[in-house]
């Protein structure tokens, strides 16, 4: 899910801190930073840190390791803030940031036409095929002079970073998602072999029959760019499997000899191998205690009442499957009476991604859902529906706290944060209802009921078993999913691809 943080500081971050000669240097790239900035009225600069599973996942790093951090200025303030600090890395919580200005028309073509929808799209195997999507002039402007221009900027921005500051400290770089699939290519193109590349892709790598919607030259160009790294993670054993698997079918010079995981192309080995992402566990059971989760949360309780809750947050996003969850709701009022006035469903839905057409009509689409549930079946007392827009973590945490059922049905999902948050916070022996096509159904499948998320009419069935679930059993699932996210936090994450970097780095600077 998308949340946002409070503010963290005031203007003014420290000026760049001496590089520590022994430590390797690792670099982050992603398209969006981990903080924003805001202009206020007396001109000062307020630092936010940032939205996405992907900031928060990474702001553990910088405890450990120096870290460089490029990434886009993505509104105009932080254009602002870049320029006025003569577009030097500054030192923001203990992070080197560097953001770089992309060019705007090229940035608009690479956001809105092929990194959203058409990856996005391919990848969570969302497109309805008969219609869409269409590859016309446009996608085809837009790959070259959108995708591939800015891949090309930000691996321009990364090499001058790191030739600004390595002061010939080993490097490893770590470009992250679907955005910056050539990047590796680019970026080697540069530096030459020296340098540890290892991306990770957040979001699902299907096989390789979803990858046919892309024209082959695109294809090609995205896979050979990946092929530059040294390892690529993922985050299922499926999603490297997947990998492995359209490089193999696609490129006539991908074999895999033997071993499932290593790709052998162009004289070079490439791992394709699976870190899970996770939480940061303490922050959020420190966020979980804090006053304003406590004021939301009395808030919540004040308009729950005593019904059950059945929850969900989410961005607004087709691939959550927010609409089957509602029509799902709704048969389960139909087919069993007695939970009606006695169950309310609440939505927590953070707008996004509004520039692209598809994301509207989905808001709309759940919207008008919502409101004929509510028509159909509200006595005028009780709501059966509840949608609460906006980006407030905050509140969804507070929410988590209090889910008897918590809705994570998603058609595909790299992990899904929401089902580890809300097993850490939830104070109610609530139960999980988890695709299985969420990554986190590898972990968390065991003690969660499945869901199919195509099948409405089980959805339902399950959604039943769930709200009369024996109170010994939801205790047991309860306890065993908190213990399994406690056991593997984000820390842990980000330090085996670290480890695996650095032992990557060992070998090609030592072979023997
Ligand atoms: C979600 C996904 C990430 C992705 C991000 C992009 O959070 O889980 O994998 O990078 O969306 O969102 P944005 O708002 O930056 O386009």
């Amino acid at each position: 899910m998308k949340e946002k943080q409070p503010d963290i500081s005031n203007d003014t971050p420290d000026p760049v801190a001496p590089a520590d000669l022994r430590e390797p240097l690792i670099v982050i790239a992603s398209n969006r930073g981990p903080y924003s900035f805001k202009r206020n009225e007396d001109g000062q600069y307020n630092v936010q840190r940032g939205a996405g599973g992907l900031v928060t996942a990474l702001a553990a790093l910088a405890e450990r390791h120096q870290v460089l951090w490029v990434a886009a200025a993505l509104s105009e303030d932080d254009r602002a803030w870049v320029q006025q600090r003569d577009r030097s890395p500054q030192n923001v919580e203990g992070i080197l940031l560097q953001l770089f200005e992309p060019d705007k028309v090229a940035y608009d073509k690479f956001y809105n036409q092929i990194a959203n929808p058409l990856l996005w799209f391919i990848q969570h195997q969302l497109w309805d095929t008969p219609r869409y999507p269409s590859i016309d002039g446009d996608t085809w402007d837009a790959w070259h002079n959108g995708y591939v221009a800015i891949n090309r900027q930000f691996a321009d921005a990364i090499v001058a970073s790191v030739k600004a500051s390595s002061d010939k400290r080993p490097v490893l770089i770590l470009p992250q998602d679907y955005q910056l699939y050539l990047v590796p290519q680019l970026v080697r193109e540069q530096l030459g072999e020296q340098v540890q590349i290892q991306p990770f892709c957040h979001i699902p790598w299907p096989g390789p029959d979803a990858w046919r919607i892309l024209p082959a030259e695109m294809r090609d160009q995205l896979l050979h760019g990946l092929l530059a790294s040294d390892r690529v993670g993922f985050q299922t054993r499926k999603d490297a499997f997947n990998f492995v698997q359209t490089c193999r079918f696609y490129l006539p010079d991908a074999h895999s000899r033997g071993s499932r995981s290593t790709i052998h192309y162009q004289d070079r080995n490439i791992e394709a191998k699976a870190y899970p992402i996770s939480v940061d566990v303490e922050k959020v059971e420190s966020i979980a205690e804090e006053m304003e989760t406590r004021l939301f949360k009395n808030q919540l309780i004040n308009s729950i009442g005593d019904s059950r809750l059945i929850l969900r947050t989410d961005r607004v996003e087709p691939s959550k499957n927010i609409l089957r969850s509602l029509q799902a709701f709704r048969l389960l009022l139909e087919r069993y009476p007695e939970h009606r006035g006695k169950v309310k469903m609440l939505t927590l839905l953070v707008p996004s991604r509004m520039e692209v057409g598809e994301y509207i009509t989905y808001l709309k689409e759940i919207t008008a859902e919502a409101s004929l549930i509510d028509a159909d079946f509200s006595d005028g007392f009780w709501e059966p529906v509840r949608l609460i827009f906006g980006d407030n973590y905050h509140r969804a945490i507070a929410a988590m706290q209090l889910y008897d059922v918590l809705m994570v049905n998603p058609l595909a999902d790299g992990m899904n944060l929401v089902a580890k948050e809300g097993v850490l916070v939830n104070q109610r022996d609530g139960v999980l209802l988890l695709s299985e096509y969420a990554g986190a159904f590898y972990e968390l499948g065991d003690q969660a009921m499945t869901v199919s998320p195509f099948d409405i009419h089980s959805t339902a069935e399950i959604l039943h078993q769930a709200l009369t679930m024996p109170a010994e059993e939801k205790s047991r699932r309860a306890e065993a999913l908190r213990s399994q996210v406690r056991h593997a936090s984000v820390k842990l994450w980000f330090k085996t691809q670290v480890d695996d970097a650095l032992a990557g780095l060992r070998q090609t600077h030592d072979p023997s």
